[in-house]
């Protein structure tokens, strides 16, 4: 069990970052309901308490209001934005509306550069985002740093070590906010900074053991970082009674499936059943032209031949999956507001509804960035673990239109050109998804003497942070040509290259 120190969800859209950057310093963090039981907190060990922002305004009627318990703990307290505010309210300070809200970048004025200041400059560039702001402190407490629009902008009462701040530390406009969680979480709490990949290891392995028992595991392998991973940690807890399902749907991208049944089977010694079902999926997507209907046909294939594998393996009762932190974060917060379906992304890991199987969700507390660096300490190979992300459908959302063998052949003899000259660019890391994409129309060229009339491929690549938003990489003019004139020659029934010059939004990622 490690130190930590939880982060009480009050709404605000960033919470979930303020857990990602103390976990990136060290110290383990999860996202709780703002009014959660205070044994829940309480079995997290925590040195400290960070409250987050909201969009409430703490005299509203019904606003979530600073758990009582809290008042007496003893324990740290950081409140951030609309945290600051309900810190002020409860202790007898006084909040305000403001005339305008202040949202956007600012600069804040310290007057007291010890504690959460330490090490930073007087004058520094900060995220605010607020409405309401303290007119008056409570008693004991000190204003610590003020801005133009926050005459409090941060403040703190050394004895009870509660401190405020009114901006968001977590963002990466506010440019010594990862300073102020450190001095917060160190000189502060007094942590010590003992969460690291490699320690999560140790545990999950002995977590595992304590919930399979003797039990039997069945993991379903993507050829994604999320589900190897979990796989690597399950075997590493309870070996042979692990048994790995990959099922090559004839939709992957070129090597991939070989890959898989190389790394598992052969280098890790993973009990792997492989399952060349790509007739049976190119059969089931036969004319289909519509992307969501191809989704629907992909993912009801996947579970049907997954039961059927799964039925072979005696007496096991655990399915595992590789389920992510912001997936259980978004999933326990049903009054977050969510958006219209643009695509359905389902999970190619979903779980069968009526499998009567019990989940291990090995990673189902760690960030992306955290599976990786677990990736690397189970020995899982670099490319694998930085394999950018890989849609479930696979190439089926990438050959537009109807999908055959001939087209997914083409496009994978594209896709891999690419590939190769971004890794030799150096460039692959650069961008956090790239692929090719094959159209639905065929273009006049020439070649040699001849005149041509053959497919067109769109290149694209993208620079995201969390591919809700994504910009177009701006890769070297020199590389694309490289990509072409190596597309177009080496490719049958390829006579143009074009590159996808979109951002998201207003298009998406993915063309289908
Ligand atoms: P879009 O195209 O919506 O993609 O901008 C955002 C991210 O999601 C991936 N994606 C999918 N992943 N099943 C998946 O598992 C899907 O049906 C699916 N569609 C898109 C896409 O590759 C990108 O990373």
């Amino acid at each position: 069990m490690h130190e930590s120190i939880p982060v009480l969800d009050f709404g605000s859209q960033t919470a979930q970052l303020i857990v990602r950057r103390l976990r990136e310093i060290g110290v383990y963090s999860e996202l709780l309901p703002h009014d959660a039981p205070e044994a829940a907190v309480r079995a997290l060990m925590p040195r400290g308490i960070v409250l987050s922002g909201g969009p409430a305004s703490v005299y509203e009627p019904g606003a979530p209001q600073l758990p009582p318990w809290i008042i007496d703990s003893g324990l740290p307290v950081l409140g951030i934005c609309y945290g600051m505010q309900l810190q002020a309210h409860a202790l007898g300070g006084r909040v305000e509306g403001m005339q305008s809200r202040e949202f956007g970048p600012a600069a804040i004025t310290v007057v007291d550069p010890d504690t959460l200041f330490a090490g930073t400059p007087d004058q520094q560039p900060v995220w605010m985002s607020h409405g309401d702001h303290i007119a008056a402190l409570p008693d004991g407490f000190r204003m610590l740093a003020h801005s133009p629009g926050a005459p409090f902008a941060a403040a703190g009462d050394e004895r009870r070590r509660w401190y405020g701040i009114q901006f968001h530390p977590e963002v990466v406009h506010t440019r010594f906010g990862r300073d102020l969680l450190r001095n917060f979480a160190f000189r502060v709490c007094g942590c010590h900074g003992d969460w690291q990949a490699a320690s999560f290891v140790a545990d999950a392995i002995d977590r595992i053991r304590d919930q399979v028992g003797d039990g039997r595991v069945i993991c379903a392998l993507s050829g994604g970082v999320d589900s190897a991973v979990a796989a690597l940690l399950i075997h590493r807890a309870i070996g042979d009674r692990l048994t790995c399902v990959f099922v090559d749907n004839g939709l992957l991208r070129q090597g991939e499936a070989e890959q898989v049944v190389a790394t598992f089977r052969e280098h890790f010694h993973v009990p792997l059943i492989a399952v060349n079902a790509a007739e049976e999926f190119l059969g089931a997507l036969a004319g289909i032209a519509d992307p969501e209907e191809k989704r629907k046909i992909i993912g009801e294939k996947f579970v049907r031949i997954f039961e059927r594998e799964a039925r072979h393996i005696e007496g096991a009762h655990f399915l595992a999956q590789g389920t992510l932190y912001p997936d259980v974060i978004e999933s326990k917060a049903p009054d977050r507001q969510k958006g219209v379906t643009i695509k359905t992304h389902h999970n190619v890991g979903g779980l069968p509804a009526d499998m009567q199987l019990t989940l291990v969700e090995p990673l189902r507390y760690l960030f992306k960035d955290e599976v990786r660096a677990a990736g690397l300490e189970l020995g899982l190979p670099d490319e694998w673990v930085w394999r950018h992300p890989f849609p479930g459908p696979g190439l089926a959302v990438r050959v537009l239109g109807p999908v055959t063998w001939e087209r997914l052949e083409t496009l994978r003899a594209a896709d891999a050109i690419f590939m190769a000259e971004l890794h030799a660019a150096g460039l692959y890391r650069a961008t956090q998804q790239a692929f090719a994409v094959l159209l639905p129309i065929r273009s006049v060229g020439v070649m040699g003497d001849g005149r041509t009339y053959a497919d067109v491929v769109a290149l694209r690549a993208v620079t995201t942070e969390d591919f809700m938003t994504a910009d177009w990489a701006r890769l070297p003019a020199d590389l694309l040509a490289r990509v072409s004139s190596r597309i177009v020659n080496e490719v049958p029934g390829v006579n143009r290259v074009v590159y996808d010059i979109s951002s998201k939004p207003p298009s998406t990622i993915e063309w289908e």
